[in-house]
């Protein structure tokens, strides 16, 4: 099975869990670059989006589907997004694409978040994926060596990205993730750290995994 067959076959999964009419949040990735394909598919099955990231907004639009300003849709019934890495509790790493701000923003904002993901990305400890964390460019170098000396790992500039928030973004590689909210609140803490990307402290309620042997979900709560 290839990782594009999981990633259909968790947008699939996600579509049937809509509910008609109701305002989404959307978020970023390959992954959910699929569930807007199947979302353009199905006219008035969403009535508007609130999106995670610029590219996002694009292809929601260019799927004549109406993009909603946080602001004003106001709280959101649920939040479909991919992940990095995914373990068995529902944290995830995200932030591969670099939206990890405005993702953590929808998704708190959401009662519930639907994560899609081929089966590859299920991980018994978070870490192998290296960790982004969204920093202001002024802090950059400071923010590098306090997370050396917090919490570990290898941090390294991802070269010339900036954010959608008009910042940049340290890959922090070599860490064995054994207490994701911990480790979220400790990088929390670092002056001039806008955003990691552990969701931890507000992780996924639903996994749907996609594998050659169909769709497994898992469920916060067991
Ligand atoms: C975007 O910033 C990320 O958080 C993505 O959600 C995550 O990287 C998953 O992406 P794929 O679906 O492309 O694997």
């Amino acid at each position: 099975m290839s990782a594009d067959t999981g990633k259909q076959a968790a947008a699939e999964a996600a579509i049937k869990q809509l509910e008609r009419g109701s305002i989404l949040g959307v978020g970023t990735g390959s992954t959910v670059n699929v569930f807007i394909e199947l979302l353009a598919r199905e006219p008035g099955l969403v009535k508007a989006a609130v999106s995670s990231s610029e590219a996002s907004t694009r292809l929601l639009r260019d799927a004549g589907i109406e993009v909603m300003d946080l602001n004003q849709a106001g709280p959101l019934d649920l939040y479909v997004d991919g992940a990095d890495e995914a373990n068995r509790h529902l944290s995830l790493i995200k932030g591969g694409g670099g939206a990890l701000t405005r993702e953590k923003v929808v998704a708190g904002a959401s009662r519930s978040f639907i994560c899609i993901a081929d089966d590859t990305k299920l991980v018994g400890r978070l870490g192998e994926f290296p960790l982004p964390v969204e920093v202001i460019p002024m802090a950059r170098s400071f923010v590098a060596r306090e997370i050396v000396r917090r919490i570990g790992g290898q941090p390294t500039l991802r070269e010339g990205v900036t954010t959608d928030n008009g910042n940049v973004i340290l890959d922090v590689s070599g860490l064995a993730i054994d207490e994701p909210v911990k480790m979220e609140r400790t990088l929390n803490d670092i002056p001039g750290v806008v955003t990691n990307g552990l969701f931890a402290l507000r992780p996924a309620d639903v996994l749907l995994l996609g594998g050659s042997d169909g769709v497994r979900t898992l469920r916060r709560d067991g």
